[in-house]
């Protein structure tokens, strides 16, 4: 018996014809490449997107991470609702940023203030000028393999190849993109995540600014810190005079109400939010200590930004981050991130696959082509990353619809029949492959 598989040709054609005014027929380069062809949405629910050609796909992107209330939670709907009686944007403040950030300040534990912007790269660049304003030094120690927006003095290192990236102690920068200002690495310096003789050393120098990471690689990967990397870090910060960074873009509100920094117990100097902190209306922020912020709000770090705290958006801020203080969000979203994780476990294992996974409370991270657990950006070099996106595009097919990344965002509307579903497409997926290779 042959399976019908779902088709996407709508999309196809639309992206095609898109393409001649669009260009490429989107608006991020990460949303291209995609197979069978970049998708075409007209609506969603819960944890599933209607595509164009009127797929109902179980949604594991969720927005490349902010929809972690599902696609319309019902309380943030109402409120934009209401709110919209009462006007759009103001260009100034209003209660509900006074709301949200009262909020962010009771959840995050390192967070005594809190400034507001649009993107997570925004949020990077005011964090890098503070640390840097606040130290009087130049130095930013950044990771190999760690994304921390589009800019050009961040996008450094992001995906080298081993035969570009030099010595794994002493790694080359290299540039992601053409048209990168070939200074903006100047005052840069690129390190392996995790392992902290190496940062001990450089720190020990004396001219680091700032140490900016992600406190457990998720944007690529899914590697954990290891034991006391996150507060050996911190300690060399502190003695060395540097700040340290968290870039808790994906991991914010995620890992817990508090987000890494809370998960691990390592309170950083400034922390960088954004994604899950307003279910996908554009909010960034940044937080910090009332003495580390005050340069900001003294004018001396400059700060802008038309649609920062936008009326809306902080709306959406303030009925998002209310869900996060529910006593049982975080063990629930957590418990159904175990189920999937279990499941695709075993379909790997009864497949023989060799894998890795690795899972987080609404993460998950696998590859395949090896079982050694990644430490930092040069082991994910060892997967296989063909076959992983070939595995993406049965499960699409099949109604599933997975970053080829290997990133798996969960929501607290992933349903134990979705998460079912989806542990049968994985299944059927390897079967597939397994008979037609
Ligand atoms: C860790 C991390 N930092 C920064 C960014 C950039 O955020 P934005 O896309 O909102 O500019 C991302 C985006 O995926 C991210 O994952």
């Amino acid at each position: 018996m042959t399976k019908d598989f779902l088709n996407f040709d709508k999309s196809k054609n639309y992206i095609e014809e898109s393409s001649h005014h669009l260009a490429g027929g989107v608006n991020s380069n990460f949303r291209v490449g995609m197979k069978p062809n970049a998708l075409g949405f007209i609506s969603a629910e819960g944890a599933h997107l209607i595509d164009m050609d009127g797929n109902k796909l179980i949604d594991y992107y969720l927005g490349m991470g902010p929809m972690i209330l599902g696609y319309n939670p019902h309380s943030i709907k109402q409120a934009i609702t209401k709110g919209l009686e009462k006007g759009i944007f103001f260009g100034a403040q209003s209660e509900y940023e006074l709301m949200a950030a009262k909020l962010i300040n009771t959840l995050v534990p390192s967070s005594e203030i809190v400034r507001f912007c649009t993107s997570g790269s925004e949020a990077v660049q005011l964090a890098l000028r503070l640390a840097r304003a606040s130290t009087k030094r130049n130095i930013i120690i950044k990771f190999e393999g760690h994304y921390h927006g589009w800019f050009d003095n961040v996008l450094w290192s992001n995906k080298p190849t081993l035969q570009h990236a030099g010595r794994r102690e002493n790694p080359n920068l290299v540039a992601w993109t053409e048209g990168q200002d070939s200074h903006s690495g100047d005052n840069i310096v690129v390190l392996p995540w995790n392992d902290i003789e190496i940062l001990e050393n450089r720190l020990s120098k004396g001219d680091v600014a700032g140490v900016l990471m992600e406190p457990a690689m998720c944007n690529a990967g899914g590697i954990a810190p290891k034991n006391d990397y996150l507060q050996k870090t911190k300690n060399a910060c502190k003695k060395n005079g540097s700040l340290l960074i968290f870039d808790e873009t994906i991991t914010g509100f995620r890992f817990s109400p508090g987000g890494a920094q809370e998960y691990y117990s390592t309170l950083p100097d400034v922390t960088i939010l954004a994604k899950a902190i307003a279910n996908g209306f554009p909010v960034a922020a940044i937080t910090g200590s009332k003495t580390l912020m005050s340069l900001i709000t003294s004018g001396r770090v400059v700060h802008g930004g038309t649609y920062n705290s936008q009326f809306l958006s902080m709306i959406a801020t303030v009925k998002t981050l209310e869900h996060y203080s529910r006593k049982n969000f975080h063990s629930e979203l957590n418990k159904k991130t175990i189920f999937l994780k279990e499941g695709l476990e075993k379909v790997f294992s009864d497949e023989n696959l060799s894998y890795v996974i690795s899972n987080f409370p609404g993460f998950i991270f696998c590859g395949f082509g090896s079982s050694n657990n990644p430490v930092d950006y040069r082991d994910l070099l060892n997967l296989n990353s063909e076959m992983y996106v070939s595995f993406c595009l049965e499960m699409i097919k099949r109604g599933v619809r997975i970053l080829e990344r290997g990133a798996w965002f969960l929501s607290i509307e992933h349903s134990i029949e979705s998460l079912e579903k989806t542990i049968e497409a994985a299944k059927e997926s390897l079967t597939y492959m397994k008979k037609n290779n």
